[in-house]
Parts: structure tokens; sequence; C-alpha cells
């Protein structure tokens, strides 16, 4: 009987603690990793505006040999898997990979698509939408970003005048950066989120079975004892105080034995007569 009372008692404890532990993680884990992507992203997208704004100045005097050394140099820095520099008709002008450059790339490409989904281009774009992930040729995890390059009134009032006042957008920035840090992050926390998982689970699961051990299996199983020898005539035996309703049970019990006791002594003096 002890058996199936603790099986009934612990197994629906422990399967909602578990529930109530793996959707809070996997909820927690969640919003965690939307926050470091987006961080990341924010991070990217700052270095992107940075790289335009330090390649102003050369795309001004149309230096290309001077905006060829900042990409090139970007290129080696760790962790940056491209940089390229493309034209408003989608033309590679630089990039750190030489081999690319001179090569068109279509509008429909991610990075591009972004801005040109509907009939007309939208010349600005969110945070989160500027950024795409993928994995390149060598099987590493890249998060790369877009940046438009706007056009700006010393753009148009250049001596070149090459280009317009009405174009908006002179090219794009594209530059991916390995992801494999922040995976290795977020690899990293969702261990530490199952192992702490489990120490919860553990000392939830334990501490609730001892308590129920101390203050209901333990009264049950001196009752149970109690109930036994009171049966076997032992009237006088007094429970242990100090368990509430199973006390007063015990004791109602003891009452009630004691009642048929006199009770069956009286037949049996009747009987005797
Ligand atoms: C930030 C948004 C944005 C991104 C990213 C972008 N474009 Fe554009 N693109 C525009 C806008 C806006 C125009 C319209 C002309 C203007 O205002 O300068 C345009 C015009 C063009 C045009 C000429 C007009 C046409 O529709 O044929 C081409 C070609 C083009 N983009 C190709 C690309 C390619 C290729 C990429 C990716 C490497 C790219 N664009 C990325 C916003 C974007």
């Amino acid at each position: 009987m002890l058996k199936s009372i603790t099986a009934k008692a612990i197994i629906p404890v422990t399967v909602a603690i578990t529930g109530f532990v793996i959707v809070g993680c996997i909820l927690l884990y969640s919003i965690m990793k939307a926050d470091m992507i987006a961080d990341a992203v924010k991070y990217e997208t700052n270095l992107a505006n940075t790289i335009v704004k330090s390649t102003r100045h050369a795309m001004l005097k149309s230096d290309r040999e001077t905006l060829r050394n900042i990409i090139d140099n970007i290129g080696t820095q760790e962790g940056v898997e491209h940089v390229r520099i493309f034209n408003k008709k989608g033309l590679i002008m630089f990039s750190n990979n030489t081999g690319e450059v001179n090569r068109f790339v279509d509008k429909k490409t991610a990075g591009c698509v972004e801005c040109h989904t509907g009939p007309v281009p939208s010349a600005t774009l969110g945070n989160m939408k500027q950024a795409r992930r993928f994995v390149n040729e060598h099987g590493g995890d890249v998060l790369a970003i877009t940046a438009p390059i706007y056009n700006e009134p010393e753009c148009y009032n250049a001596a070149c005048h090459i280009h317009t006042a009405e174009q908006k957008i002179l090219g794009t920035l594209d530059i991916g950066l390995d992801a494999s840090p922040l995976l290795k992050n977020l690899s990293v926390m969702r261990g530490r989120m199952v192992v702490f998982s489990i120490m919860i689970l553990i000392l939830t699961v334990g501490g609730v079975a001892a308590l129920l051990k101390r203050s209901v299996f333990d009264p049950i199983k001196r009752l149970t004892e109690f109930t036994g020898e009171v049966m076997a005539g032992n009237i006088e035996r007094s429970f242990p105080e100090g368990s509430g309703d199973i006390e007063r049970l015990a004791v109602n019990f003891r009452a009630m034995a004691a009642k048929l006791n006199s009770a069956s002594e009286e037949l049996r003096m009747l009987k005797g007569k």
C-alpha cells in the first residue's frame, strides 16, 4: 500500500516539475539565443557602417587603389569571412577575394533580395533584415550584413558628375563574419542549462520526496503498525504525538476498539448467565 501511495505522490510531482523545467529552459534558451544573435547583428551593422564611413573619402575621390587596400586589409582581419562592395548594378567592385571582382550578382540573391522584393526596391532595411546566415563553401557558419551606401550631396555634386541626385543608393557593402564563436557560446549555454535543469530536478524531487516521507509516509506506516497491534488486543498502546490528523485517527481507532471490546465483554457476560 505504501509503495502505491509513494508512486502516486512522487510520479506526478516528478512529471510536472520535469515539464515545467523543460518548458522554462526552452523558453529561456530561445530568448537568450535571439538576444545574442540580435547583439551580433547590431555589432556587425556598426562594423559595416564604420567601413562605409571610412571608405567615404576614397569613394569621393574615386581613389580605387585606396579602396582596394582598405577592403583587402579588412579581409585579413581574423573572423572576417568576406567583404565586398557592389555598385548599384550588382557588379562586385571590390572584394577581399580578388577572384570575384567584376562579377555580376543578381538582385534575387540573398543580401539583395531583402530590398528588391517589391516592384519598387526599398531604400532602407531594419537591422535584422540586413542580416543573413548561411554556410559557406568551407562549411563555416557565416553571419553576413548588407549595408547600403547612400547617395549624398557631396557625391552627386562632385566634379565627376557620375551620380545624379535622384539616385538613393550608390551601392552596397556586404560583410560576413565567422559565426562559429557565437554558435560555440550558444552550445556552452545549452550545456549549462541542461546541467542546471538536472540539478533543479534532483533537488526539487528529492526535497518533495523527503517532505512526503516525513509528514505522510512515516506516520501512515506507524498508523498501520499501531492498528495492527490494537487489533491484536494491545489496547493500552499509545500512538506517538504530533502527527496531526493521523494521530487523531489512531486515537479514534483505539477508542473504537475499546468500545468493541467492552461490548463483546458485556455480550459474553450476558450469555454466560
Ligand atoms: C538597402 C537596400 C538595397 C540593397 C541591399 C540592394 N539594393 Fe539594389 N537598389 C535599391 C534601391 C532603393 C534602388 C533604386 C535606385 C536608387 O534609388 O538608387 C536599387 C537599384 C538597383 C538596380 C538598378 C535598378 C533595377 O531595379 O534594375 C540594380 C541592378 C540593383 N539595385 C541591384 C542590386 C544588387 C545586385 C544588390 C545586391 C548585391 C542590391 N541591389 C542590393 C536598394 C537596394
